[in-house]
């Protein structure tokens, strides 16, 4: 793992906003595996910044986001779709055609393998972007006994549902998500975990400094061979 520790999130825009945008130019149908949540907010700000100065294209980029919540249609507002629809695809040109998504409502079996063979037949997965629970957990692969594998439908914790809920402001929260599971995450070649806010010390500590253990889902990135952690201060502060 390569720890890069950085001032706040709008550096670690920046730096990771910058890394992406000369990654796209490099390799302009490269696949691209994205996560929803206010983490990655100031990296999809970033590249939108420089598609509007004509400095990328994302037209030719296939995308897989890691999640999706089950019992709610694509399009609801508060689904990960729409958060990615508004936060980056509506924001630059890329390609419906190009999105991968889990569908959280079709049978989790079938739509598991669907979704392992759509990112194989694209290459797999360029680079991951991350981020992480206040548990340790990675997508919504909470703490457990062992690490998954491929995208299966896992019942939400407490915890993830008391961090998260504060965006149903008019309805219920899902209970249940779809979600690419551990080793489908490990698979990909290059892997950006952002954390930021103190409320994410405790989880990176462990995710770092750690035993490799699945009651820290995140620990398991110390077994992957180019796992790059973009942390702020606050986030690194229980580091040794
Ligand atoms: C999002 C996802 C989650 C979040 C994590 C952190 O697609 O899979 O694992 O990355 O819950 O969320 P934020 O960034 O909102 O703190």
């Amino acid at each position: 793992m390569e720890i890069k520790i950085f001032e706040n999130e709008k550096e670690i825009g920046e730096v990771a906003g910058r890394f992406y945008v000369d990654f796209i130019n490099a390799n302009p149908s490269c696949v691209l595996g994205l996560a929803t949540g206010a983490t990655p907010l100031p990296v999809y700000g970033y590249i939108a910044e420089k598609y509007a100065a004509g400095e990328v294209s994302l037209k030719d980029v296939k995308t897989f986001n890691l999640d999706e919540y089950c019992g709610i249609p694509q399009d609801d507002k508060n689904s990960y779709f729409t958060f990615m629809r508004e936060n980056l695809f509506s924001k630059t040109d890329v390609n419906p055609a190009n999105v991968g998504f889990l569908d959280g409502n079709a049978d989790p079996d079938e739509e598991s393998a669907r979704y392992a063979a759509a990112i194989e037949s694209a290459g797999g997965i360029d680079i991951q972007l991350l981020g992480i629970g206040r548990n340790g957990h990675i997508a919504f692969n909470e703490p457990g006994e062992e690490f998954t594998g491929e995208a299966w439908k896992v019942k939400l914790t407490e915890s993830t549902i008391a961090a998260n809920s504060i965006y149903f402001t008019d309805s219920e929260m899902p209970r249940y998500a779809m979600t690419m599971g551990i080793g489908s995450i490990m698979k990909a070649k290059k892997i950006i975990l952002i954390a930021t806010g103190e409320s994410k010390a405790e989880a990176v500590r462990a995710m770092i400094e750690g035993p490799v253990t699945p009651h820290c889902p995140a620990s398991v990135l110390q077994q992957h061979p180019d796992t790059v952690i973009y942390l702020d201060r606050a986030a690194a502060s229980l580091l040794k």
